[in-house]
C-alpha cells in the first residue's frame, strides 16, 4: 500500500495502455504482443522476463522509439508517441532516450571514440565541430573508465567494454 501511495505522487515516466503488436510480413501475421498495459514512475527499476518469443524485445523496441505499435496507447514523459512518424520516433530517441542493445550495434573497424562521437553528427539540435565531439567523447569514454581505449576498434573490446562505449553514443 505504501510503495502504491508513494508511486501516485510520482511521475510516470512509460505508460503504456492496451498495447498491441502485430508483425505483418504478408503471407504470416505474428501478433507478438496483446494487451500490455504498464507504467514505469520515475526513478525506478523495471525488469522484463518471459519465455523465448514471448515478446520482450517487440515490447522494448517499442518503448524504446525503435518500433510502432500496432494498437493500443504509449505516452513517453508525457508525449503521446503512439501515432508518430519514424522521424518523429528518431527525434524522441535522440531527446529522451538510452538504449543499451543486446547486439551493442557498434561500428565494426571503427575505434570507440569515434562510435561514441557518431550521434553528434546527426543532431539537429545544433552542430558540433570536430574538436568538441571528440572532448565529448573522451570525457564520456572516461566516465566509464575507458580513457586508455579511446582508439581501440569493437573487437580488440571486451563485452562489458563494448557494452560500456554503447551506452555512450550521446543520446
Ligand atoms: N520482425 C518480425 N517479424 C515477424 N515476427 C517477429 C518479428 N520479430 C519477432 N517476431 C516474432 O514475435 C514474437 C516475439 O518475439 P520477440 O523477439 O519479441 O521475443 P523475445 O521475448 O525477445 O524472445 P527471446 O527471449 O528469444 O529474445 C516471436 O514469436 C517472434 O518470432
Ligand atoms: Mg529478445
Amino acid at each position: 500500500m505504501a510503495k502504491e501511495k508513494e508511486e501516485k505522487n510520482k511521475k510516470a515516466v512509460i505508460e503504456v495502455k492496451n498495447l498491441e503488436k502485430i508483425y505483418d510480413s504478408g503471407e504470416v501475421k505474428v501478433h507478438a504482443l496483446r494487451g500490455i498495459t504498464l507504467s514505469v514512475y520515475d526513478g525506478e527499476l523495471v525488469a522484463i522476463m518471459g519465455t523465448s518469443g514471448s515478446g520482450k524485445s517487440t515490447l522494448m523496441n517499442i518503448l524504446g522509439c525503435l518500433d510502432k505499435l500496432t494498437k493500443g496507447e504509449y505516452i513517453l514523459d508525457g508525449r503521446n508517441v503512439s501515432n508518430m512518424s519514424r522521424d518523429e520516433l528518431a527525434d524522441i530517441r535522440n531527446d529522451l532516450i538510452g538504449f543499451v542493445f543486446q547486439g551493442f550495434n557498434l561500428l565494426a573497424k571503427t575505434p570507440a571514440i569515434e562510435n561514441v562521437e557518431l550521434p553528434l553528427l546527426y543532431s539537429r539540435a545544433r552542430t558540433y565541430k570536430k574538436q568538441e565531439r571528440e572532448e565529448m567523447a573522451k570525457k564520456a569514454l572516461d566516465s566509464v573508465g575507458l580513457s586508455g581505449r579511446y582508439y581501440h576498434q569493437p573487437n580488440q573490446l571486451s563485452g562489458g567494454q563494448q557494452q560500456r562505449v554503447a551506452s555512450k553514443g550521446f543520446d
